[in-house]
């Protein structure tokens, strides 16, 4: 069990007030607050080893080279990668999905060849991969929805093929908060000599992810979305299928030798960070790692199934509650979306600002998601190690208020 009650005092931002209340964060699928310990490795960086990494032969260069490097063992460590050299650090995971679907897919896909997505993806793992359809000729197959909010799996069993070059999925969806059973996905997709690409910015900060056991190809993730610092995300590749792979982008660090007219570029991972990286966050990413493993990811998981599914039976007696996504806490992560009697989210979202709570109103950069759902947008609750059931209470009281502001007759069924 999580003690919310000490976690919280690691986190300065969760001592502020919002319009005179009491902060409760429940954004946390867009993006975390960060713990005292990594605001402060962030400052150490600044404060005692800045240098560019790579770079010099000083030795601030030297510590800082230490230090960024040591982030990428940890993260590979983390999702226990074979190697350090199969982490790769992106700006977040939508520019590892971009680096995957440019580098990866301008050199393998052929006109009608398929790539198969789901109906669940978020913008990221969808708009990059329709550029690389259409310079391409490939074609973008979609794994359909059940009413529940699970994947199609007799439809996607039918979809993935010989044709089938890459299939590239959500580990767990931002909107529904379901958690696709990934496993037979990519065992399907191997029979047929496909590779997979995960995309883990919704799962790795909260379920413990084990790429060797998973035999996912690429698996993409955000540090921000886990109590590190915005800017750095993650592409896990296997290092056969990454050192196979040209550059995305160009420029000093990704080369080894260059000449006026060509250039032979820098091994993996480095052929793919051109550029000064973003090594400050990196390294406090690392202390964001500490601070999750000391409280265990299984721990972390576990937190959020009973917060969830408290939240759920808190919900469910709201009258005029429409909630997404499959009913039982243990088939999702602590996201709930939910359309409230007639109001517009974007509505809910500013009264419950006015109660000191934050969800995030909105599309979730899944447009044609709400498409299905046949909702413009909906009003999203997301949980993280800080959360607690008073939290839970907070969102649910505020939005018994909402319903008196807008004159909608909703009221809890206790109440
Ligand atoms: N992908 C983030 C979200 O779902 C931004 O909110």
């Amino acid at each position: 069990m999580l003690d919310v009650a000490a976690i919280r005092r690691d986190f300065p931002i969760l001592a502020r007030q919002v319009r005179g209340r009491r902060l409760v964060y429940l954004d946390n699928a867009a993006t975390t607050q960060k713990p005292r310990q990594v605001i402060e490795a962030l400052v150490r960086v600044y404060e005692q080893h800045n240098a560019n990494p790579h770079r010099g032969v000083h030795t601030l260069a030297t510590e800082t080279t230490d230090l960024y490097e040591a982030a990428r063992a940890h993260v590979a460590r983390f999702i226990n990668a074979r190697r350090a050299e199969e982490v790769v650090f992106t700006e977040n995971a939508t520019a590892a999905i971009n680096l995957v679907a440019h580098s990866w897919g301008r050199a393998t896909l052929k006109p009608r060849d398929e790539v198969v997505l789901t109906h669940m993806e978020h913008h990221a793992n969808l708009v990059p991969w329709q550029i690389t359809a259409a310079e391409t000729g490939a074609v973008l197959r979609f794994i359909p929805l059940l009413p529940d909010g699970t994947l199609d799996m007799d439809a996607a069993r039918r979809l993935i093929g010989p044709a089938t070059r890459i299939v590239a999925v959500t580990a767990m969806s931002n909107v529904l908060g379901t958690i696709n059973d990934l496993r037979p996905l990519i065992d399907l997709a191997h029979e047929f000599g496909a590779v997979v690409l995960v995309d883990g910015a919704q799962s790795v900060p909260h379920i413990a992810t084990d790429v060797q056991a998973l035999h996912c190809d690429f698996l993409a993730f955000s540090a921000h979305k886990m109590l590190g610092p915005t800017g750095v995300g993650v592409l896990y590749g296997r290092y056969e299928l990454l050192d196979r792979m040209g550059p995305f982008l160009a420029g000093g660090s990704m080369i080894l030798k260059v000449e006026w007219e060509r250039s032979r570029y820098n091994e993996v991972p480095w052929r793919f960070e051109a550029g000064t990286p973003n090594y400050a966050d990196a390294i406090a990413f690392d202390a964001a790692l500490d601070y999750l493993e000391a409280l265990g990811m299984d721990a972390v998981r576990e937190h959020e199934v009973q917060l969830t599914a408290y939240a759920l039976g808190r919900l469910a007696e709201v009258d005029g509650m429409r909630i997404f996504g499959p009913p039982d806490a243990t088939r999702r992560g602590g996201v709930i979306s939910f359309y409230y009697g007639d109001i517009h989210p974007h509505d809910v979202g500013t009264v419950l600002d006015y109660a000191g709570v934050a969800v995030r109103a909105g599309h979730h950069c899944a447009q044609p998601l709400m498409q299905l759902l046949d909702v413009p947008a909906t009003v999203r609750a997301s949980f993280y190690v800080y959360n607690g059931r008073d939290d839970v209470d907070a969102l649910t009281d505020a939005l018994t208020e909402t319903a008196k502001v807008f004159g909608y007759a909703a009221r809890t069924r206790a109440g």
